[in-house]
């Protein structure tokens, strides 16, 4: 590997809470799968077709708040490191570090994912670009392992893609803020990609594709567990359901037993049995608008210093600062 991309690991747990994880998720009243575990290669590849779907505006609507605001963001906080959290590398992340480029601020990239054939590829191609690069990937979940990143200068921390939306609201994104906080200087800039209320069929419809990728992505999951964890769900006996639930503003995701069905999950040392119509939560999609985020934000430490938004009101980008 290159001597400028260095990957760092957590000590202890590597990722292998899964069995744990997994355990505890399956045995509750509504079983569920932490949605982290969607992204082996497979489910990367799957997310990033959704990403280009008509029905998906997310992506496309980010890209191009980030490709209109950048300069000013980086203008106004001049980092030397950009801090990406688990949203992959692609044009959003170049847009800003060819700003930082531009002006001579780029001294080192920190990024994490739990992907590391992911991971080290971005890595490799953008000191490719940026041969002076200092690039640190982190193989890790952002939410447990925020102490990894290793400062040297001012920084700007990305957290793109709506992710914070596969946060519970109340349980995990107030804590999560909080610690994001606590490394946060007040001469750092933090962006958040933020997914806004709207109507019920268009979010619908982002997540249940014509195509049916959004499908397959969320099937997906269960050849995740099988392979890791040598369980034996047959992805048939299942099929995809995502709904928007109005009462949390979020979109859900399940899988629904499409007959009874037993599945053996050796590495849990687990047997379950499924009925024709029970379901699997999978995801949480959480939706904000402006002033339920600020509400959310306020308790953390950080505050709102701007709000950038597409004319039609899909997609936000909320500026952070500590104070
Ligand atoms: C990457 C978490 C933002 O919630 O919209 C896309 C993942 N799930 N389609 C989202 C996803 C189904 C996506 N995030």
């Amino acid at each position: 590997m290159k001597k400028n991309i260095e990957i760092v690991r957590p000590k202890n747990s590597q990722l292998s809470n899964i069995e744990q994880e997994v355990r505890e998720g399956l045995t509750k009243p509504l079983p569920e799968i932490p949605c982290k575990y969607f992204y082996d290669d497979r489910g990367s590849q799957l997310f990033d077709q959704i990403t280009q779907l008509q029905e998906y505006y997310q992506t496309r609507t980010e890209l191009s708040i980030i490709q209109r605001i950048a300069s000013n963001v980086v203008d106004r906080f001049k980092p030397e490191e950009l801090v990406e959290l688990g949203s992959g590398v692609g044009l959003k992340i170049r847009t800003v570090l060819s700003e930082m480029s531009l002006r001579g601020l780029l001294k080192k990239c920190t990024f994490f994912d739990i992907n590391e054939t992911f991971l080290v590829q971005s890595l490799a191609e953008l000191v490719e670009i940026y041969p002076q690069l200092r690039a640190r990937g982190i193989i890790a979940d952002f939410i447990h392992h925020l102490d990894l990143i290793e400062r040297s200068g001012k920084q700007l921390i990305l957290f793109f893609a709506g992710t914070i939306g596969n946060l519970h609201p109340k349980d995990e994104v107030p804590t999560f803020l909080q610690r994001l906080a606590k490394q946060v200087l007040p001469s750092d800039g933090l962006l958040i990609g933020i997914d806004l209320v709207k109507d019920v069929r268009r979010l619908e419809e982002a997540y249940n594709d014509a195509k049916g990728v959004t499908a397959a992505f969320n099937l997906n999951i269960l050849n995740v567990i099988n392979n890791r964890l040598d369980a034996n769900f047959n992805t048939e006996e299942f099929e995809h359901v995502a709904f928007y639930d109005t009462d949390n503003n979020w979109i859900e995701m399940r899988l629904r037993a499409l007959c009874d069905t037993r599945v053996d999950i050796a590495g849990c040392d687990l047997s379950l049995v499924f009925r024709e119509g029970e379901e699997i939560k999978t995801e949480i999609s959480c939706k904000y608008t402006r002033e339920s985020f600020e509400e959310t934000v306020l308790k953390s430490g950080l505050k709102v210093t701007n709000w950038y938004t597409d004319d039609e009101k899909l997609f936000a980008l909320c500026q952070l600062e500590v104070f």
